[in-house]
């Protein structure tokens, strides 16, 4: 093993990064090799499945909710803010202070009694109570009186939120305990359906929690082994998330993450396929996919998975690297003679992954920027999958009724390839293409305590609060069959193809009044990699550094110096520094005053002009 891994670290995977988005969606457009005639049909299909499903379902208690606070009212945003801030606060103290600042500016009197659940009604009654303890712009007495309100107020709405998020979340979870799931699971197995459990649990942040979630990993597959059919592709599965594994599941760790993250993954591969049950790795961020395919990669190597068809892997087809990685599995799955399963999904993560390319400054989006472009991705990555059946099992993953409704049309022979939905949505639409089309449907069913719902909630909050979303579009009885199931192509061609102007890249985050600063993500080894290898040029390199005034040009200075070193190993030396005297530091003030009249009388723009340089030959010189 240790062999393997010193291969692999002396060769990482890398994939390219698409910069041009437009490019690349024309590119994708064609790889969909869908004419005209087809495309229409498909688009009849899906309004004909929404007209359906429409008539068959009533909208659920959190379908309700987001028509009420969707991420298109400034009180929706309000929640969505704090829901998913709650994952991150560490202290209570903190969390009042978000909770006032998130729920205080909010118009709640305005929907009060406008939704058609009871509820939900009761929860804006609830949120308008607090948003009047909590408003408290009064100084003086009464204003400290307003505070002392507030200051009971805020754990009592502290634990309301965290109330009223246990209640939204009850619709996704199947079970608290793996038994109580595969109990749950019955009714919609005698139906037909099979299921994919996955046990909450995510970005273990101790050891401690890594192994409890390990455990728990390895628990469920042997409760759900039990319910093995003879084909894999008719017994339950389990879906892991490698971050829930190891608390330093990171590029930055690569090595460390590899070597220690590749004895678990493989035990419980072993486990899945001593039971007979498929077990597939979630896809999570974007700067993890390298990572996560390395480890795939050493699943599909092991030789005492062999005989094992059940192994598998998620692909977000909103990452521009998507139609990569399914061409990188394929080889892969060639070169070590093993079948794979691809769950092809369009992604979970995507506001995370615009957010935090931009917060850093990187170069590039990792995700598309347009809905339809994502949409076009999935058509072109599902005729990939559809083409290389003899290594591919595809499961498609999805509740929009026109991607629905392509994959069917363009699909082959039923057994290659089978249909996904998450516990809790999707289950009308899934139904009808049951009884249609006779097609298979697995359910990813959570499983688990609440504490571990959050993140998995938060995501499933923002799919459905996003008006562009196809499950929050069918609730939404204005829009027209026949507008939801538009085909991405003609609407990806209407819009260019462009990248979206609406979201701003990250270099131009703080325009127009200046540019962002170029960051880097250096848990992603695309912009790592280029970076350590630069940075190697000066591996042996003797820096010697000396006040201003006090050459460092030459090899030797004339006064004392003392050895600096690397701060992450005592024994490199990295160079040498000549402190600064008492005499350098009153020669600096010096020249400082001497030069302040001229510098204050030089014009704004040419002092700019001079910071920018000098910020210029910063970033040039990072490495
Ligand atoms: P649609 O409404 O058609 O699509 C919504 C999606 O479009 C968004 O989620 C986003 O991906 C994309 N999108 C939205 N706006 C934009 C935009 N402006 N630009 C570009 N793209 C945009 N997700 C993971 O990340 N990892 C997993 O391992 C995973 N496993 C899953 C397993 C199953 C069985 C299922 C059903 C889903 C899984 N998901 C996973 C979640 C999945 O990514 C979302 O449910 C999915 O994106 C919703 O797609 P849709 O076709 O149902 O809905
Ligand atoms: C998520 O955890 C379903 O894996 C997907 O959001």
């Amino acid at each position: 093993m240790q062999q393997r891994l010193e291969t692999i670290a002396a060769d990482p995977l890398i994939l390219s990064r698409p910069q041009d988005e437009a490019a690349l969606v024309r590119r994708l457009i064609g790889d969909t090799d869908l004419d005209e005639g087809t495309r229409d049909r498909i688009s009849e299909l899906a309004a004909d499945l929404v007209r359906h499903v429409r008539e068959k379902t009533h909208p659920t208690m959190m379908e309700s909710f987001l028509a009420e606070y969707g991420l298109s009212t400034e009180e929706g945003i309000g929640l969505m803010c704090l829901a998913e801030a709650l994952l991150r606060v560490p202290d209570a103290a903190t969390i009042d202070e978000l909770i006032s600042d998130k729920i205080e500016p909010g118009n709640w009197m305005a929907h009060l009694g406008a939704s058609s659940s009871n509820l939900v009604n009761t929860a804006t009654w609830a949120l308008m109570l607090t948003g009047k303890v909590l408003d408290d712009d009064h100084p003086g007495v009464i204003g400290v009186l307003r505070g002392a309100v507030r200051r009971v107020g805020e754990p009592v709405v502290r634990t309301a939120v965290g109330q009223a998020m246990k209640i939204l979340g009850q619709q996704f979870v199947l079970g608290e305990t793996i038994e109580a799931g595969v109990a749950n699971a019955k009714a919609l197995e005698a139906k037909g359906y099979t299921y994919s459990y996955d046990m909450l649990g995510e970005a273990a942040r101790t050891a401690d929690d890594a192994e409890r979630y390990f455990q728990s990993y390895s628990h469920a597959i042997s409760v759900i082994g039990a319910e093995a059919r003879d084909d894999i592709r008719s017994s339950p599965g389990i879906s892991v998330k490698l971050s829930a594994l190891h608390p330093r599941y990171e590029g930055r760790a690569r090595d460390r993450a590899l070597k220690e993250l590749k004895p678990r993954l493989i035990h419980l591969c072993q486990q899945a396929a001593e039971a007979g049950i498929g077990l597939n790795i979630d896809a999570e961020e974007a700067n993890r996919l390298e990572l996560s395919l390395e480890l795939a990669e050493m699943a599909l190597a092991e030789p005492s998975l062999k005989d094992w068809h059940g192994f598998g892997v998620v692909v977000q087809a909103y990452s521009t690297r998507a139609p990569d990685v399914i061409d990188w599995l394929i080889r892969k799955a060639t070169a070590h003679d093993r079948r794979v399963m691809v769950r092809l999904v369009k992604g979970a993560y995507w506001d995370t992954e615009i957010k935090h390319a931009q917060v850093l400054g990187v170069s590039a989006f990792p995700v598309f920027t347009r809905k339809a472009h994502t949409d076009v991705s999935y058509l072109a990555c599902a005729r990939k999958l559809m083409a290389a059946t003899d290594r591919v099992y595809a499961q498609f993953a999805t509740h929009n009724a026109h991607t629905v409704a392509a994959i069917q049309t363009m699909g082959g022979d039923a057994d290659t390839f089978e249909f996904q939905r998450l516990h809790g949505m999707g289950e009308a639409l899934h139904d009808a293409m049951m009884d249609r089309f006779g097609t298979r449907c697995r359910i990813y069913a959570p499983v688990g305590a609440h504490r571990d719902l959050l993140a998995y909630l938060v995501r499933r909050l923002l799919e459905n609060g996003a008006n562009s979303s196809f499950v929050n579009q069918i609730v939404n009885e204005d829009l027209p069959p026949e507008v939801i199931a538009t085909d991405p192509i003609v609407e990806a061609r209407a819009g260019g193809p462009s990248r979206n102007p609406h979201i701003r890249k990250p270099a131009d985050l703080f325009r127009p009044e200046r540019a962002n600063a170029a960051g880097l993500d250096i848990d992603d080894p695309g912009d790592r990699e280029p970076l350590l290898q630069a940075r190697d040029a000066f591996g042996r390199t003797q820096w010697l550094a000396a006040p201003t005034g006090v050459s460092a040009e030459s090899e030797t200075i004339e006064r004392p110096t003392r050895p600096i070193l690397n701060p992450a190993n005592d024994n490199d030396v990295v160079g040498h520094v000549a402190d600064a005297t008492v005499d350098d530091v009153r020669r600096a003030i010096e020249t400082s005053r001497a030069a302040f009249a001229s510098w204050s009388a030089t014009p704004a723009a040419e002092r700019a002009a001079a910071l920018r340089k000098a910020a210029a030959a910063y970033e040039r010189a990072t490495a």
